[in-house]
């Protein structure tokens, strides 16, 4: 069976070990700082499996040498956003943590391929592919396939369809000025802008854009996990069965979409090799201005990281 470390064992990265082990997709490791907890957790899922007749086995540690020739590496480790606290307040703290995270687990798995989950996400990934040397394939921010998900459960709500015949396209980059395309979206077939009127498209493309700061103020403590960790099961998934999926992620930009040297959601080919390709819509121009703009904010991102740390 392929095998999946996990490092941060809270919410986020707990939940992706039982969607992964329920899945039988792969061994789980899941890694924390704090004593017993990742140890606790990963006894108690696996002593699920006998229950619903998988063989996925699941540890915990605090020692990164158990994390041996993994597969994929999923680092979900840092602080999570708490109320009125933006994403990039977080930068600095997840940016030494998820740093570490990234070289301890490439010293014990060379080969693997790289999930970031963690905050600010766009500056994280790149953090992580500058901190490791890997190329580009290797590394992989999830922020799409969530903000996406976000937006088709809301439509799916508002017009009455199964989430089934809804499919949508989040791009840019994990915060506020994500890009929402409700010109690329749709509901079996029909574009969204023909099936719902104007300002209730409006006010999902607006409620999406926020969707991870409703849930903050709803939990109080800690942010969303079940959506985040689902989209980055998928992620898995696809690299493990080789399944060519295109789907919104965070990439590297080499020249793509005329960005350079910063990582930005965009649609990606997910397979084997990891990302092994980024696919380039075409915009229109409301659509290149909105790009333009969430480019800029994240770029902003990324000048801060270099601020405060060595890359
Ligand atoms: N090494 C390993 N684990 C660490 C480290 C470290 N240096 N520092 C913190 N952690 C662990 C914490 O102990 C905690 O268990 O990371 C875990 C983070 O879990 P939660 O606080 O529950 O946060 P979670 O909801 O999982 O979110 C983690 O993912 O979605 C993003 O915005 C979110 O950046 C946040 C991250």
């Amino acid at each position: 069976m392929n095998k999946i470390s996990i490092v941060g064992a809270g919410n986020t990265g707990a939940t992706a070990a039982h969607w992964l082990a329920e899945r039988e997709l792969a061994n789980v490791v899941l890694l924390d700082v704090v004593e017993g907890m990742p140890q606790g957790k990963g006894l108690d899922l696996l002593e699920a499996m006998p229950i619903i007749g998988k063989d996925a086995k699941v540890t915990g540690t605090n020692d990164y040498a158990d994390t041996k020739d993994s597969d994929i590496v999923i680092i979900t480790a840092g602080i999570a956003r708490k109320p009125g606290m933006s994403r990039d307040d977080l930068l600095k703290t997840n940016a030494e943590i998820v740093g570490k995270a990234a070289t301890e687990t490439l010293k014990y798995s060379p080969n693997a391929i790289f999930i970031v989950l963690t905050n600010p996400l766009d500056t994280m990934a790149y953090l992580v592919m500058k901190k490791t040397g890997l190329p580009r394939s290797r590394v992989i921010g999830q922020a799409g396939i969530l903000d996406s998900a976000r937006m088709r459960a809301f439509v799916a709500m508002e017009a009455g369809v199964s989430v089934e015949n809804v499919q949508c396209y989040v791009l840019g980059g994990h915060g506020d000025e994500m890009v929402p395309l409700t010109r690329h979206s749709n509901i079996a077939g029909i574009p969204l802008r023909d099936y719902l009127p104007a300002d209730k498209l409006e006010a999902i493309v607006n409620r999406t854009r926020k969707g991870g700061g409703e849930i903050v103020n709803l939990l109080k403590t800690g942010s969303a996990y079940y959506a985040p960790s689902m989209a980055c099961v998928q992620m898995a998934e696809a690299i493990l069965k080789d399944k060519k999926l295109i789907v919104p992620c965070a990439t590297h930009m080499e020249g793509e979409y005329g960005l350079n040297d910063m990582y930005f959601g965009v649609p990606v080919m997910l397979g084997a090799g990891g990302m092994e390709k980024v696919i380039e819509y075409q915009f229109d121009e409301s659509e290149k201005a909105m790009f333009e703009k969430s480019a800029a904010s994240v770029k902003e991102t990324h000048e801060a990281l270099k601020s405060v740390v060595a890359l």
